[in-house]
């Protein structure tokens, strides 16, 4: 890659930042194109978050992920949202066009994206989502269109009520829309006729990654089950998910595809998937 006085900057943002794979596949992604585009990684402590979006509009930074802890707090300072990410109250992208700073948020899509790239369409289909946090919110509201039913189930019950009321407020989708508490119970009811179940919880994700949030007797070989954990790849949920013979999608797909739809937002130009799964898998030191 040759960085000319013309290359044009992405670039992440967030605290820590080290550990990130996006420099590798949005780079992967520029090249595959011969694109004059640069993503680097800047490290932003949550006190100079105003500073830095400051520093993005006077350099001229054309786009920018955002991750924790500033996903929320962002929005403050920038000019528009796209109508997701005003629903959802959170961005994970920022376009830079022409001095005017959008965000958005592309984890219900990368999500949507994952689910068809392994041949699942959630339309007509009975989703369980494990979550009511940022993560679930995206997916929630981008699924809510599509599928017949969404069970939403959460350890705090009251922010699963939240989430459930908001979509049913906002869609008339005639998709039934209900809210739980995440115990074995609710987990084993709900199950018993789900064809996705969704784990938008931080459960299995190192250091606690022998942990899984439902009991492996309730897997089953027609089920979908797509965790959105990425580290480590192979979740126990994943694992136990594979033994079952049920249709298996890692965290680590949907993190490609969501890093996709920001790539098409900056460049405009389809996303290279396939290059940029590579490079991620190939970061992570297996070679697909
Ligand atoms: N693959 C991707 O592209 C992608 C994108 C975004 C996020 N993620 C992953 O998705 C997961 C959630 O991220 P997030 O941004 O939504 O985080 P978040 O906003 O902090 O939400 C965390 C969620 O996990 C639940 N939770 C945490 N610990 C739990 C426990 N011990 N038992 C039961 N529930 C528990 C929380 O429940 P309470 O509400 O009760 O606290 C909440 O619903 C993370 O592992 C993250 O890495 C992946």
């Amino acid at each position: 890659m040759m960085v000319t006085g013309k290359t044009k900057v992405c670039g992440l943002i967030g605290d820590p930042v080290e550990h990130s794979l996006s420099p590798c596949l949005q780079n992967a992604a520029f090249k595959h194109y011969g694109l004059d585009f640069i993503y680097v990684a800047f490290r932003v402590k949550q006190e100079n978050l105003r500073d830095a979006i400051q520093g993005l509009r006077s350099l001229g930074i054309h786009g920018l992920n955002v991750t924790m802890p500033h996903k929320i707090n962002v929005i403050q300072y920038l000019d528009d949202l796209d109508a997701t990410a005003k629903i959802i109250g959170s961005v994970n992208t920022i376009l830079n066009r022409n001095g005017k700073l959008i965000g958005y948020t592309t984890d219900g899509a990368g999500a949507l994206k994952a689910l068809r790239y392994h041949g699942v369409d959630p339309s007509g289909k009975k989703i369980v989502i494990l979550g009511a946090g940022g993560a679930s919110r995206s997916v929630s509201l981008t699924l809510a269109k599509e599928a017949k039913e969404l069970v939403i189930l959460n350890r705090t019950l009251s922010k699963a009520e939240r989430l459930a009321e908001e979509l049913k407020a906002l869609y008339e989708y005639g998709t039934v829309i209900k809210a739980d508490e995440l115990n074995s119970q609710n987990v084993k009811r709900e199950m018993a006729d789900a064809n996705i179940l969704i784990n938008a919880t931080s459960i299995g994700m190192r250091p606690n990654d022998g942990s899984t949030p439902i009991d492996s007797a309730l897997l089953r070989s027609d089920l979908v089950v797509f965790d959105l954990v990425y580290e480590p790849l192979e979740t126990r949920l994943l694992i136990e998910a594979k033994k079952r013979r049920a249709t298996t999608i890692d965290g680590l797909t949907m993190l490609v595809f969501q890093g996709a739809v920001s790539f098409e937002i900056w460049t405009g130009r389809t996303a290279p998937f396939k290059v940029m799964m590579k490079a991620a898998y190939k970061s992570i030191g297996f070679n697909k």
